[in-house]
């Protein structure tokens, strides 16, 4: 048997849409060709993203029964601190309701103008959070990352090359912190190394600039190390964990993806004083710092799951059900993102359908291909997403990649669904050659992508 067996059984169970080609083809002519306009119950699998989908454990529902809704000092924070602090070792741990906002009261605080954040790449809310407030996000990772064939065990890996001749251009004094994504979601979910988070350490302290992590998919990234990286193959999750934080001084975090619940996040430091800044900052726009902005029952939730993350049963069917979807297309001849990353795979859009020119959007006439054909949701990692007018040439600039993520939900959809996705999209190569490109009918000045509204080219 190819596909892993899940390590769980199914309790509670929500029905899937079934839609006719007709019903698909009327619903996304009246979402203007935008996935991101059809509503989900209409949607067959939906790999939108793995972000807030997760499916809870029993223990976790179990976990909203004990909630405490005091405004101060609930004892699920309590809970919640103290496994932040087991598995992340940091001192001061700071509830948020998101990734993005843990980015923000960070950001806010360190960053400034003539400020630059490097990261290996900087997922976009991070570089959005970073250019609000007039730094500049520049991403450093390996070349390798940026081939969509080139295999590397480690491509989410920093080019510490790359990360010194930023520090000697712009100076150390102007680098408030150096982030490390992992897994590097922006270049495809890829991990990075242990050896390459100590050497960006010891760089980094040749120059007295702190690490932090972007630590939402921190689990899948020790799984790639324990199976990937010598020296690791006997340890547990929770000390490969443990020694990854140990190299950084504080970590942002989405609990949405690897903290295994539907909301939440939070920010970690050692450092006091930045700790009671982004406090008070926290108190003014989250909420008490015993809560950060979500109930107590959430933080009860993350406490479990963030333990439920790293049992290795788990994180072996995870990420073998994400390898296996990558390594049926491949075997067929669907040309994907190599190798498979921890929460997705990445369709290879321009080499998939090389009749369309980038101008007329293949990442997005792929997306829409795949909705057509069997309700499968993923999203657009293209010239909509990316691209945009030259403000001297008025012309349309479009990014290097054309690609559809299929970012893989956890505990939620079982091999079966994997194998139709698989299937779904093989039938979709072998027309591929009827495929047609698209126009933008309507556009928002900014994040056109959310709201865009295209048609068909010829019809
Ligand atoms: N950092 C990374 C690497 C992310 O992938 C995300 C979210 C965030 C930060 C922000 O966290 O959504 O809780 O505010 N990624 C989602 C995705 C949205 O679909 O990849 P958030």
């Amino acid at each position: 048997m190819r596909y892993p067996m899940e390590p769980y059984r199914i309790k509670v169970i929500e029905s899937i849409a079934d839609t006719t080609p007709d019903e698909r083809r009327r619903i996304l002519e009246e979402a203007g060709f935008n996935l991101f306009a059809v509503s989900a119950d209409k949607v067959t699998i939906d790999l939108l993203t793995d972000s807030g989908t997760s499916a809870m454990s029993d223990r976790q529902w179990a976990g909203l029964m004990v909630g405490d809704e005091s405004y101060a000092g609930s004892r699920n924070y309590y809970h919640f601190e103290e496994t932040v602090r087991e598995i992340f070792g940091y001192k001061y741990v700071i509830p948020a309701h998101q990734g993005r906002v843990a980015e923000n009261l960070l950001f806010s605080t360190v960053v400034g103008k003539g400020s630059f954040v490097p990261n290996n790449i900087h997922f976009d809310t991070t570089r959005a959070n970073v250019e609000h407030n007039f730094g500049r996000a520049v991403d450093c990772v390996i070349d390798a990352a940026l081939h969509p064939t080139a295999d590397h065990p480690f491509k989410g890996n920093m080019d510490l090359r790359k990360l010194e001749a930023l520090i000697r251009e712009r100076g150390a004094e102007n680098i408030p912190l150096c982030l490390m994504t992992i897994t590097n979601n922006s270049g495809g979910g890829q991990p990075v190394s242990m050896e390459n988070i100590k050497s960006t350490r010891k760089l980094l302290d040749q120059y007295n600039i702190p690490l932090y992590f972007d630590a939402c998919r921190f689990a899948e990234n020790c799984y790639f190390i324990k199976k990937r990286e010598a020296g690791y193959e006997n340890r547990s999750m929770l000390s490969i964990a443990r020694e990854i934080f140990s190299y950084g001084d504080g970590c942002t975090m989405s609990a949405k993806k690897d903290g295994l619940v539907n909301i939440g996040g939070f920010l970690c430091s050692n450092n006091h004083d930045l700790a009671t800044s982004i406090t008070n900052l926290l108190i003014l726009v989250e909420g008490f710092p015993t809560y950060g902005g979500l109930a107590g029952r959430d933080l009860e939730a993350i406490a479990i799951g963030l333990k439920e993350v790293l049992d290795e049963r788990y994180l072996e069917s995870r990420i073998s059900q994400v390898r296996c979807l990558g390594e049926e297309l491949d075997s067929r001849g669907v040309p994907i993102l190599k190798p498979p990353g921890g929460h997705a795979i990445y369709l290879d859009a321009r080499a998939f359908l090389p009749h369309i020119p980038q101008e007329q959007f293949p990442a997005q006439a792929l997306a829409c291909a795949l909705y057509l054909e069997g309700g499968i949701r993923g999203v657009e990692i293209g010239g909509l997403m990316f691209g945009h007018k030259d403000p001297a040439t008025g012309k349309e600039v479009f990014p290097e990649l054309e690609m559809v993520r299929l970012a893989v939900p956890r505990r939620v959809y079982t091999s079966a669904h994997i194998e139709f996705v698989a299937e779904t999209i093989c039938s979709v190569f072998r027309d591929r050659d009827a495929i047609r490109g698209y126009e933008i009918v309507y556009e928002a000045p900014v994040l056109r992508h959310f709201t865009a509204r295209m048609r068909p080219i010829d019809g």
